[in-house]
């Protein structure tokens, strides 16, 4: 099972680096769509366009029916629920009823499920009583397969950086690191929001940050030659090992194993 994260593209028509924009979100589309063996799904962690508008979703549903792997998307604090549902419609797996973007995929040896994190207050994460009983009624209604777990703003403390907590209260953040270990089989938490790499634990279970793919919005010192190029995460997940990710620098092409990893024998 091979999933493709990419998050915060931000895709907006107006300012000035716009079509910078674009071109990171296609340049990562089109690594994507090169890699080998391909990836069993993509999974979008939000923050797809910055002011939520249509035109805007309209961009970002082109660049994204050139991959070639069945994608996921999750809203971010950016996003407008209703724009992003009717833009998204046709993948079938948003419903078109409920207050929230959640939703379980059956699909893979491994189950993904997207939780809804939005405030309508701030830009930080919001987990409300209601949220944390559609999480459990997601997670209980399959006993035997791990689940990966998307959330736009990530469940622990990102200590680098200025603000470290990325949800309105530690309460509310408590309340969902309570939901991911009810059960046992949640074994990672992929996470976008804060635009720089980053790594934590909700107990025993890993959680990651990815950088955003809008590169003049990307937070974290790079090199020179890497400032324009966006990454995202590769997540490769093994029965025994659980995930192990990569972070994929887009226009690298194939990787090639150096010489003290070849076989001299
Ligand atoms: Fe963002």
């Amino acid at each position: 099972m091979i999933i493709a994260q990419i998050s915060d593209t931000h895709i907006a028509l107006d300012s000035p680096d716009a079509d910078r924009r674009i071109r990171d979100f296609e340049r990562t589309i089109a690594d994507i769509n090169a890699l080998d063996p391909a990836p069993d799904a993509i999974v979008h962690t939000g923050d797809i366009v910055h002011n939520g508008r249509q035109d805007e979703y309209a961009q970002a549903v082109a660049t994204l029916a050139k991959a070639r792997a069945p994608v996921y998307v999750l809203g971010g604090n950016k996003d407008n629920r209703a724009n992003l549902r009717t833009a998204f419609a046709a993948g079938g797996y948003l419903s078109r009823d409920a207050e929230f973007i959640d939703y379980a995929i059956e699909d893979y040896p491994v189950r993904l499920i997207a939780v809804d994190t939005l405030s309508t207050a701030s830009n930080k994460g919001d987990f409300c009583p209601e949220r944390v009983r559609r999480l459990i009624g997601m997670i209980d209604a399959e006993t035997a397969k791990p689940i990966a777990l998307f959330a736009h703003h990530p469940p622990f403390e990102v200590t680098v950086g200025p603000d470290r907590l990325h949800f309105e209260t530690p309460e509310m953040m408590a309340r969902l690191r309570q939901a991911l270990q009810h059960s046992g089989r949640v074994v990672a938490v992929f996470s976008g929001h804060v635009h720089r790499a980053a790594a934590g634990h909700i107990g025993s279970i890993s959680a990651t940050v990815m950088p955003s793919i809008a590169t003049m919005l990307r937070r974290g010192e790079y090199p020179a030659h890497m400032k324009t190029r966006p990454l995202y995460y590769v997540h490769r997940f093994d029965p025994v090992w659980g995930f192990v990710t990569e972070t994929r620098i887009v226009g690298t092409g194939p990787s090639t194993a150096s010489p003290c990893e070849s076989d001299a024998a």
